[in-house]
């Protein structure tokens, strides 16, 4: 199975994919994730990245096209997969559909998360993620069990530099001007469903089931 989740900023793209990823055992693909990764190890990608990513715009197609086909062709790559912010252009759709091809494979759903900008606000002021393993809480829908330490791993949690709000109004425009064409992309080739985001996590994930099994 290859899965695509969309949304804008904030809306629980992350959240929802460590989820699918457990009950349907198949690895996520994020761009955004991959980045800060890449950051966090002061690699030359990492930095370059974060010059654009500190600041809500988006990475260039050509370096987000590359990594994507260096993980998507890796030796042993995965055959399922989910991918997380990517593709979030017209431009790297068209790659992933030519990688697809190459693959002779195909996208099996595109699943959109639904959210107003003014929740989304409150969602990423409030979000901190653990600096170890990259665990995301929420001060007040998800609040860790000791303040400012992971559940999980015990590492110390933190604030997004992107989650700063000129970087949040950034990344809302350019969500709306360049990724929601895709909307119309995936709606053509049936392969859009959309799920209502603004619902307590579990109920989010239920619509999300939903459309997994349909398609599966
Ligand atoms: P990326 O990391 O992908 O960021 P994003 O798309 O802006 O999305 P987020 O990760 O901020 O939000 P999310 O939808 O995962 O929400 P989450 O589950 O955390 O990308 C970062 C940057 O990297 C981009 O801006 C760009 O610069 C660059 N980049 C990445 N991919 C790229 C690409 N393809 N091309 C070019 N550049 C690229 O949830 C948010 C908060 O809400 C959390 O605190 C969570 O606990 C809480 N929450 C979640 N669900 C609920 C709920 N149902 N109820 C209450 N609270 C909830
Ligand atoms: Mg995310």
């Amino acid at each position: 199975m290859k899965l695509l989740i969309m949304g804008p900023p904030g809306a629980g793209k992350g959240t929802q994919s460590e989820k699918i990823i457990e009950d349907y055992n198949l690895i996520s693909i994020s761009t955004g994730d991959m980045f800060r990764e890449s950051y966090r190890k002061q690699e030359s990608l990492g930095l370059l990245a974060m010059e654009f990513i500190r600041d809500g715009l988006l990475v260039s197609d050509e370096i987000t096209n590359e990594i994507i086909r260096r993980r998507l062709f890796a030796k042993n790559a995965e055959k399922d997969f989910l991918l997380d912010g990517y593709p979030r252009t017209l431009n790297q759709a068209y790659d992933l559909d030519n990688i697809l091809e190459i693959m002779d494979s195909k996208l099996d759903a595109a699943i959109k998360i639904l959210l107003d900008d003014e929740v989304i606000i409150g969602r990423m002021s409030g979000r901190r993620v653990c600096s170890i393993c990259g665990a995301t809480f929420h001060i007040q829908h998800k609040p860790s069990k000791k303040d400012k330490i992971c559940d999980q791993c015990g590492g110390v949690l933190y604030q997004r530099e992107d989650d700063k709000e000129e970087s949040v109004l950034n990344r809302l425009s350019i969500y709306h001007e360049k990724t929601k064409p895709l909307v119309a992309y995936y709606k053509e080739r049936n392969i859009l469903f959309e799920v209502n985001g603004n619902q307590a996590f579990d109920d989010v994930y239920q619509e999300v089931k939903a459309v997994i099994e349909a398609v599966r």
